[in-house]
């Protein structure tokens, strides 16, 4: 499975990108980075020292870093640190492993050397694969699948996190992340109505310190930080591996649970970052709904299988 990674490292997209590295099923292309959990240039750096750290060959290459609803917000350093990955240490990185070019441009040219190969997972604002659409629209019908983290449909009363409307991804970015529901290509939702099943509690992650090593130890250091954000803001024990759970999806999407529509989201005012679903079901006449394509969102998942499945591949 041809895979390219668009992420802002962020802890969790760690978490994500050690569990890409050791899926023998999956072929990763390239590293693609976003303004988001940091500044542009730290999330870059994130990215080439996390590729540095869990020996893959894949390409960095630097994205957005600016959003297009040209709004700026504030880093989440509560949750992710100054550093993005909990403040632990970060040795000096070498830009070897870093391409040139831009993110959107390598997205098109990868995906035109693939046609309908090449998956796209997701996990930060959606301002790259925005660019990208933009400069080459047709690129919608030559993706396999793009699978994002992000969004908030209100299951399990989970309707926002950055603020009660949205969820911070597609907050980051509504215009963004709104163009790509509008897309005709297949975009599966993995967003807080079943990431937040996914709790990596002290102990899960004490287990994979012991069983993983040095890498599963770095994931342990770095999410003391986001583990105390998640008790303190939350009132919740243990961390949710958000981003984790879109790599899931790619490998087994019989565990989660999906209903079909077409996604909308607000993109200025208070509750800006909202996505909403139109039910595929409902039959409604014309509405700003009626002509996009039908998307997938997540609506349940089976939790203990997939934290079974993070765990036994981090070991291999
Ligand atoms: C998402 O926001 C970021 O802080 C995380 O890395 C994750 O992708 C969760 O809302
Ligand atoms: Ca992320």
């Amino acid at each position: 499975m041809k895979v390219i990674f668009d992420t802002d490292p962020g802890i969790d997209d760690a978490m994500a990108l050690l569990y890409l590295s050791k899926l023998a099923e999956v072929e990763l292309l390239g590293i693609t980075t976003v303004v988001g959990n940091a500044d542009i240039a730290t999330t870059t750096r994130n990215a080439l020292f996390l590729r540095q750290q869990f020996d893959i060959s894949a390409p960095v290459i630097r994205g957005a870093g600016e959003t297009l609803d040209g709004v700026s917000k504030p880093e989440p350093v509560i949750v992710h640190g100054v550093n993005g990955l909990g403040d632990i240490k970060i040795p000096a990185v070498s830009e070897d492993g870093l391409q040139a070019g831009t993110a959107s441009q390598f997205i098109i040219d990868t995906i035109r050397a693939h046609p309908g190969e090449v998956t796209i997972i997701a996990v930060g604002r959606m301002t790259n694969l925005a660019l990208a659409l933009r400069q080459d629209p047709a690129i919608a019908g030559m993706a396999k699948q793009v699978i994002i983290m992000g969004g908030a449909f209100g299951y399990q009363g989970r309707s926002g996190n950055i603020s009660p409307a949205a969820e911070a991804n597609i907050h980051g970015d509504p215009v963004a992340a709104d163009e790509i529901f509008a897309a005709s290509w297949k975009v599966v939702v993995v967003g807080l109505d079943v990431t937040h099943d996914i709790i990596l509690t002290s102990d899960y992650l004490a287990t994979l310190s012991a069983e993983v090593g040095a890498n599963g130890e770095l994931l342990a250091q770095m999410s003391d930080h986001y583990a105390k954000f998640y008790m303190n803001v939350m009132g919740l024990a243990g961390v949710v591996g958000h981003d984790l759970l879109a790599v899931t999806y790619l490998l087994h999407p019989e565990w989660f649970e999906t209903r079909e529509g077409p996604v909308v989201v607000l993109t200025e005012g208070i509750a800006a970052g909202q996505t909403i679903q139109m039910p595929s079901t409902r039959k409604n006449g014309p509405s700003p709904w009626a002509d996009r394509p039908a998307q997938l969102v997540c609506i349940a998942v089976e939790a203990e299988k997939v934290l079974q499945h993070y765990r036994a591949t981090l070991s291999r």
